[in-house]
């Protein structure tokens, strides 16, 4: 009987239970996964009384996702390298992080666009928090060789560039030099929460030089698909979706705490046909 949890603040509209019944039904297992939210002025606390709990596992989200560390007993490389985790394990050796965001946006992305993952391949970020991190830490590791970070704020993204050691190029842009230069890429990644709900009518840049066939990702996913979205559909894109990589990173988390195997792809069309439901 696995016991399994979210932590974070709010939660209230998270799909992680769901998707871990689901995945629990998949694989034949028996366990509960509840939503533990934590006021910001009581974590010390009830993060103390989680240990007492005992748990199997649980994820951390939004604002914890730095603030856990200190309370774990170890990191993988990922957790490490981003100062973020958003899955722990309960182990012999103590709570053990791991950050499967970035793992889960690669996956997703792989598995429907393949022909992506070369070496002459250019990708461009959009944003530079938490979600860019992740995303670029991954995205780096794989045969894409140039991963440029465009943000507002440029300094920020040309920190993330320093902060994060990779063996892939990359330059940091203004998000006006980059609505310029979208036609160089072949992979455009909206990683901020810009169109998200309710203020879904917002792009973070005007996609006016998108050129046919570049693949175009949003990791908002309420709505399922954004402006940003529906946009680059318009001008020919290959379009990616925030769920994907929700359902993936969630699928990662699952099998470090279970240690098996599930297939994301049977779930996909019943988490899409919930998701349009909520
Ligand atoms: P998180 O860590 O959860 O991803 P964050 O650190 O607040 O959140 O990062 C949010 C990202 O969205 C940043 O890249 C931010 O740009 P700045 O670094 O310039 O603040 C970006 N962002 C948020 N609102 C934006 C907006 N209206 N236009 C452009 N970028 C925006």
């Amino acid at each position: 009987m696995y016991k399994l949890g979210l932590i974070g603040h709010p939660i209230g509209h998270s799909m992680s239970p769901w998707i871990h019944e689901k995945l629990m039904e998949q694989q034949g297992i028996e366990g509960k996964y509840e939503l533990l939210e934590i006021q910001p002025d009581e974590f010390d606390e009830k993060v103390n009384l989680l240990k007492e709990k005992g748990l199997d596992g649980f994820n951390v989200t939004v604002p914890y996702k730095e603030k856990i560390i200190p309370y774990l007993d170890g990191l993988d490389e990922s957790a490490r390298h981003l100062g973020a985790v958003n899955t722990v394990h309960h182990t012999n050796q103590g709570w053990i992080g791991y950050n499967t965001d970035g793992r889960g946006f690669v996956h997703s992305l792989k598995n429907r666009f393949p022909d992506l993952f070369h070496e002459n391949s250019k990708a461009l970020l959009l944003g530079s928090g938490g979600a860019a991190r992740g995303i670029y830490e991954a995205l780096t590791t794989t045969e894409i060789n140039r991963v440029d970070i465009a943000n507002r704020t440029m300094k920020r993204a040309e920190h993330l560039i320093q902060d994060i050691p990779s063996k892939a190029h990359a330059g940091a842009l203004t998000l006006e030099q980059a609505k310029n230069t979208l036609m160089d890429y072949d992979l455009i990644v909206q990683t901020t929460t810009v169109g998200m709900n309710p203020d879904h009518d917002q792009m973070i840049v005007s996609l006016d030089h998108l050129t046919k066939g570049t693949v175009v990702s949003d990791i908002v996913y309420r709505p399922m698909k954004t402006k940003f979205l529906t946009e680059a559909e318009k001008r020919g894109a290959r379009l990616h979706f925030g769920h994907e990589m929700l359902l993936q990173q969630a699928v990662y988390a699952f099998q470090i705490w279970t240690d098996t195997d599930p297939e994301s792809s049977l779930l996909l069309d019943e988490f899409e046909q919930k998701l349009r439901g909520v």
